[in-house]
């Protein structure tokens, strides 16, 4: 089955690419297909802006589509910044601006109070003709902490303040990353669920 990626991100593109290709399924980018669109993610939690990106890009492009939204929950911030991770240093925030804000936000925060859960929801959005559509929506989580500093220079995004343990995000391959990452574990469960159903 081939599906349409609803993510301009190239970076988490490649990731889903890869775990969906692991999975033995097959994904086309909206530049692939040829599709040049600005989402926007008004939901309140992961699983809705999930669902509004697969649901916009499997209108448009008439086939099945999956998204990704993802964000960090930072214990000591109350859960923030959630679903907007991408725009905590402002709206079109850099990777580095969104990294050093966070670290100022920790500053002198001790290791026991660091901690941090990365979450993935994933959407499939299956335009059905002259039926009902059909979605599924699948949440995966990662615990760690925020680290004192930028650690490894891998993946893309917070990864390199992500820790997992005494590794960061960024330290790992990309197979170590997608065996116990929130976006893996996402995946993986659409993947199960997908297998029992029929398009
Ligand atoms: P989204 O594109 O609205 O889902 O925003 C996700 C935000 O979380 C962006 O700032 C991403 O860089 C960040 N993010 C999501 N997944 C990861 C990851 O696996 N590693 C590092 N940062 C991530």
């Amino acid at each position: 089955m081939i599906f349409a990626l609803a993510t301009n991100n190239a970076k988490k593109l490649k990731e889903i690419q890869r775990i969906l290709n692991a999975l033995g399924h097959d994904a086309k980018t909206l530049r692939e297909l040829g599709i040049e669109t600005e989402i926007e993610e008004n939901g309140t939690t992961f699983a809705e802006n999930a669902l509004i990106k697969a649901k916009t890009i499997a209108q448009i492009c008439k086939m099945p589509a999956i998204s990704d939204d993802s964000g960090l929950e930072v214990d000591f911030l109350g859960g923030a910044p959630g679903v907007y991770t991408a725009r905590y240093a402002g709206e079109n925030a850099t990777d580095d601006e969104n990294i050093d804000k966070l670290l100022a936000a920790l500053k002198d925060v001790p290791a026991e109070k660091r901690g941090a859960a990365f979450v993935s929801s994933v959407c499939l959005y299956v335009p059905v003709e002259n039926g009902e559509d059909i979605s599924v929506v699948c949440t995966g989580r990662c615990e760690g902490w925020i680290g004192y500093e930028r650690i490894g220079d891998g993946g893309f995004g917070y990864d390199p303040v992500f820790m997992v343990g005494d590794v960061s995000y960024s330290e790992m391959t990309a197979e170590e990353k997608d065996a116990i990452s929130h976006r893996g574990k996402a995946l993986r469960l659409l993947g199960e669920k997908m297998a029992n159903m029929t398009f």
